[in-house]
This record gives C-alpha cells, structure tokens and sequence, in this order.
C-alpha cells in the first residue's frame, strides 16, 4: 500500500486529486494533511545517529520515521537501537529477534542477525547492553552491520550514550529536544557535552512548530536540521505519522545531505 502511495504521489495523479478536492471543499491552501510529497533518502553511506540528554523526547520515534522514510524513497538505511538501558524500537516495530547484543557474540556474522521492519533492515536493542559495552566492539559491529549501506543509530539518551568513539564514525549527529522548560534546559545543558564532537551535529526539535524550533535554535551552537511537529498517531503506540511529520522528516533528511 506504501509503495503504490508513493508511486501515486509521484505522479501527475495526485495534483489531479488535490484540485478536486479543492474544487469541492472551497478551500485553496493549505490542504497539509493531503498535500503529496515525494519522499527523500538518506545520502549513501551516510551514518546518523539520534540522542537526547534527557529522556521521553522522541529520539527512537525520529530516528525510526527518517530510516522508514528513507526507505520509502528507494534507500534503507540500517536502523540499529544501541540504547543501552530502555532500547524501545523493537516493542514500537512488534518485534521479538535478535538483538545487538546477539550481533556482538557472533563477529564476522553480525548481518545474519538483521531483522525487517517492513523495509528497514533493524537490528533491535538490548536491555543489558551496558554491561557489555565495550566502545571498539560495538563501533566494529556497526560497521560491519552496515557494510558500506546508510545507518541510522538510536544511541539513546543521558550522558553516557554519548561516546566520544561511536560519535567518531558518525557522519552527522541529531540531538533531539523538546520545548518544555526542563527539556530545554537538557539542550542547553547538552553544548558543554558535544563542544568536541567529532561529527557534525544539528539539533532536531520534537513537539515545536518550525518559528518557535528557529527562535530556540538561534540560542543553540547547532544548526536546526527540522522541527518534527505534534503528531497524534505518533503519541499512540502505533508506528504512524501524518502528512506534516512526514514532510518535517523530509527536511531532516535534507538537511543531512
Ligand atoms: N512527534 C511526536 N508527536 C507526538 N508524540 C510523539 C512524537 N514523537 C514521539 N512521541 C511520543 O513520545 C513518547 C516518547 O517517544 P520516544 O520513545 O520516541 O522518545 P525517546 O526520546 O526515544 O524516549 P526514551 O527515553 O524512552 O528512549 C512516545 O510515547 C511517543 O509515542
Ligand atoms: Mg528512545
């Protein structure tokens, strides 16, 4: 259904549809939730990863749409949850597999335990990781899982995700954030962390319409990668977006590129 959606999407069909329905409604701009658009990828090779100092922002769920949305334009990126103490990708994909930690004790044969979610290969977190957390190896087993395809990394959150050897074979780093008070003050209080990182990194603001995303982002050493708005299907347990969180994930991507 998603690849004739945006097989449909991409073609003159849906400006078709949209001027009927603006015909019948009366209602000429905007018609957001309706409005076709076509999906982006993720560079090639690119390796990505999500972080938030503090929890509960919405780093996996990001994390989850842009490697889905990636590929839904024609490039999936591996999506690999090293959230060491609440990994929660594979309860959002309803998915019981092999985890990282099953990747670390098999080397040279991490990719057989890739699983599927839909069309993003997905390798699922493992709740005792940090007691085996060894930077090397996992940076190895990264690597190795993504053998030359893009990669979307959920590190988790809290000061300890935040390694300086992972973020080393990073190409961009996404910190996630909020705009209540207290998540805000986690992004203030993330600079002093991230002053070295060795990866570019640009902020991504869950839950904030794009001029007040600007207004916090100019208080911020990073660049705003997008501001992913309030969605009501992404609140639920369900893994759906509408429309305007899908377009927002789109310039996330963009702007990784
Ligand atoms: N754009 C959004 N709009 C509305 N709700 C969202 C959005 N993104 C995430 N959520 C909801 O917020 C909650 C936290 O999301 P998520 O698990 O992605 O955050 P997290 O930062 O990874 O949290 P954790 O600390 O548990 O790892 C979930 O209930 C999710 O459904
Ligand atoms: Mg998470």
């Amino acid at each position: 259904m998603r690849r004739l959606r945006s097989w449909l999407d991409a073609t003159p069909i849906a400006g078709l549809a949209l001027d009927v329905v603006r015909e019948a409604t009366g209602r000429t701009d905007p018609l957001e939730p309706l409005r076709p658009a076509r999906a982006v990828a993720i560079p090639r090779g690119a390796h990505v990863a999500f972080w938030s100092l503090v929890g509960g922002v919405g780093t996996s769920s990001t994390a989850a749409l842009v490697a889905h949305r990636s590929a839904g334009a024609g490039r999936a990126p591996v999506l690999v949850d090293i959230d060491r103490w609440a990994p929660s990708l594979a309860l959002r994909a309803g998915l019981q597999a092999a985890s990282v930690a099953d990747a670390l004790l098999r080397p040279g044969r991490e990719r057989e335990c890739l699983s599927r979610w839909s069309d993003v290969p997905f390798l699922p977190g493992a709740p005792g990781l940090d007691a085996m957390f060894e930077t090397e190896r996992v940076a190895q087993l990264l690597a190795r899982v993504a053998e030359g395809d893009p990669m979307v990394v959920d590190l988790g959150s809290g000061a300890d995700a935040l390694d300086a050897g992972i973020l080393a074979t990073m190409d961009a780093l996404c910190v996630v954030a909020g705009p209540r008070a207290s998540q805000l003050q986690a992004a203030f209080c993330s600079v002093a962390l991230l002053r070295a990182a060795p990866c570019r990194v640009g902020l991504v603001l869950v839950g904030a319409a794009v001029p007040d995303a600007e207004r916090i982002a100019v208080r911020l050493p990073w660049p705003l990668f997008a501001a992913i708005p309030t969605d009501p299907y992404l609140a639920t347990d369900a893994f759906a977006a509408r429309a305007p969180t899908m377009a927002a994930v789109d310039r996330l991507i963009g702007a990784l590129s």
